[in-house]
C-alpha cells in the first residue's frame, strides 16, 4: 500500500501512522523500484529475442502501472513528508541535497515520460519500439533512479527520521496537514 493510501486509511481511523511504519513503506517502495527496474531489463532482452508476446504485454502493462502509479505516489509522499522539514532544517548541505533530490524527481518524471510511450505500445500489443532507444533509456533511467535511492537511504530518510524523533510534534502537524 503506498503512503497516500496509508494516509487515506488514517483519515478514517485517526490514529497517527507512526514515523517508523512510514519510513517502512518509503524503503519498501525503493526495493519495488529496483525490482521493476530489473524487470525492464528482461523485458527488453524478451523483446530482442521474441518481440511482442503475451508475456511482453503482461510485463510492460505492470512495469507502466507502477511506474505510472506507485513510483509517482512515492515521490509525492516524499516531496509532503520527508523534504519540507530537511529544506527548513538550515543545514545548508542538506538544503543542496534535497534540491537535488527534487530535480531527479523532474529528470525522472521526463525520462519515464519518453519510455512509457514505448513501453505502454507493447502493453497495448504494437511492436513500434526502438530497441536501441529503449535500451539506452533504461540504462540512464536505471542509473539515476539508483544514485537517487542511494543518496535518500544513506543520508536523507535518516536525517529526517532523526528530525521526526526529536520533534515528534513535526510528526503531528505533517499528519495533519497530509489530512487536510
Ligand atoms: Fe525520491
Ligand atoms: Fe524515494
Amino acid at each position: 500500500m503506498s503512503l497516500s493510501a496509508s494516509l487515506a486509511a488514517e483519515a478514517v481511523l485517526p490514529v497517527p501512522i507512526p514515523v517508523e511504519q512510514e519510513f517502512e513503506a518509503l524503503d519498501t517502495c525503493h526495493r519495488e523500484v529496483l525490482a521493476t527496474l530489473r524487470d525492464m531489463a528482461a523485458l527488453i532482452d524478451h523483446l530482442d529475442d521474441k518481440g511482442v508476446d503475451a508475456v511482453a504485454r503482461r510485463m510492460a502493462s505492470d512495469i507502466v502501472r507502477f511506474f505510472s502509479q506507485t513510483a509517482r505516489a512515492h515521490h509525492a509522499d516524499e516531496e509532503r513528508l520527508v523534504f519540507p522539514g530537511l529544506l527548513a532544517s538550515g543545514d545548508a548541505e542538506l538544503v543542496q541535497h534535497i534540491l537535488r533530490l527534487q530535480q531527479d524527481h523532474g529528470w525522472l518524471e521526463e525520462d519515464w515520460l519518453e519510455l512509457s510511450a514505448q513501453i505502454d505500445a507493447v502493453a497495448q500489443g504494437y511492436s513500434w519500439y526502438d530497441i536501441d532507444a529503449l535500451r539506452q533509456g533504461t540504462a540512464v533511467f536505471t542509473e539515476l533512479y539508483k544514485d537517487h535511492i542511494d543518496l535518500e537511504e544513506s543520508l536523507i530518510y535518516p536525517e529526517a527520521r532523526r528530525q521526526l524523533m526529536v520533534r515528534p510534534q513535526a510528526g503531528e502537524a505533517r499528519a495533519r496537514r497530509a489530512r487536510n
